[in-house]
């Protein structure tokens, strides 16, 4: 395994180490006890279940947590860099350091100087690592594997990181990948041009054997600004559940808009698995964390 975790191209070795460390965690919920080491995590974007999910794998695993928000009550305010930030907490030696930013790209040198390992907790449009393992964690454990699955990827494909991490990852783990938006919430770099898409959420949905919601990043809107009411054609309805096989899984990666991701009649279908997602993710960050603590010691 590479020093930091910042990107979805992971080796199949490295894949099956980590599912079956998580499949250990959660069926015996005995861990690998780092008591006494440290981990740090640093968020310029918000965050809700990453963090804590962050937070409460670290503790399980026995490790202490500090975590730094960057708002109006960190340096940011008075001006320091985000580099200089970075730097700074890498300096108080924590094992190891989860980070989240608008664009990782910008930290690549500070990245390269540091030598503790940092797990991305999400980098701009382009990459949200254990987002992607842990939806491919939960579609392996409802549908045993993924060669030969097909998942459709639902609403704002251009603006997401999570669709981009999974492209990569649930591609790689031979599932056939699929996506479904208005034209202009396509994204247009070349490495999606493969990738099938539908510009209408119709009955083909009985097709597919995943359906990944995914909201509108209303944070991140480019010349797609204006046309954002084009998704409401997108939302999942009691006709999209009649359609899909009986055995279909949705997932969504949170935060879920009411009524812009799901109409509340769907609700409470028992083929929506997004609270398992968040479950099973507590398990593989501490499988990750503790895969990363060992190799570094
Ligand atoms: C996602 C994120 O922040 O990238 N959420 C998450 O981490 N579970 C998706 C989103 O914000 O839409």
């Amino acid at each position: 395994m590479s020093h930091h975790v910042l990107e979805s191209n992971f080796s199949h070795e490295f894949l099956e180490e980590l599912f079956s460390t998580t499949d250990l965690f959660l069926k015996s919920k005995k861990y690998t006890n780092f008591n006494g080491q440290l981990i740090a995590s640093i968020f310029y974007e918000p965050s809700t279940r990453t963090r804590s999910s962050f937070e409460i794998a670290a503790k399980r695993i026995g490790c202490n947590f500090v975590h730094l928000n960057i708002d109006a009550y960190t340096s940011s305010s008075k001006g320091e860099s985000d580099q200089d930030t970075l730097l700074n907490l890498a300096a108080m030696k924590p094992d190891l350091m989860i980070l989240r930013h608008s664009n990782f790209k910008c930290l690549s040198s500070v990245l390269e100087q540091i030598n503790i390992p940092v797990i991305s907790a999400g980098d701009g449009k382009k990459e949200h690592p254990t987002q992607a393992l842990l939806d491919a964690y939960t579609i392996r454990h409802f549908k045993t594997q993924l060669k030969g699955l097909k998942v459709l990827m639902i609403g704002d494909i251009k603006n997401s990181r999570v669709a981009n991490s999974n492209r990569v990852l649930l591609t790689k783990l031979g599932a056939e990948v699929s996506i479904c938006c208005p034209d202009i919430f396509k994204p247009n770099q070349p490495e999606w041009s493969d990738i099938p898409h539908y510009s209408h959420l119709d009955e083909k949905i009985k097709k597919f054997d995943v359906i990944m919601k995914l909201r509108l990043q209303k944070e991140r809107l480019g010349e797609e600004r204006d046309s954002f009411s084009d998704l409401r054609a997108f939302v999942l309805n009691p006709q999209h559940f009649e359609w899909s096989k009986k055995d279909a899984i949705f997932l969504h990666p949170g935060p879920k808009i009411d009524g812009e991701d799901f109409l509340p009649e769907v609700l409470n279908d028992s083929r929506i698995k997004i609270l398992k997602q968040v479950e099973f993710g507590v398990y593989l960050r501490s499988a990750l964390m503790s895969m990363m603590l060992e190799k570094s010691k």
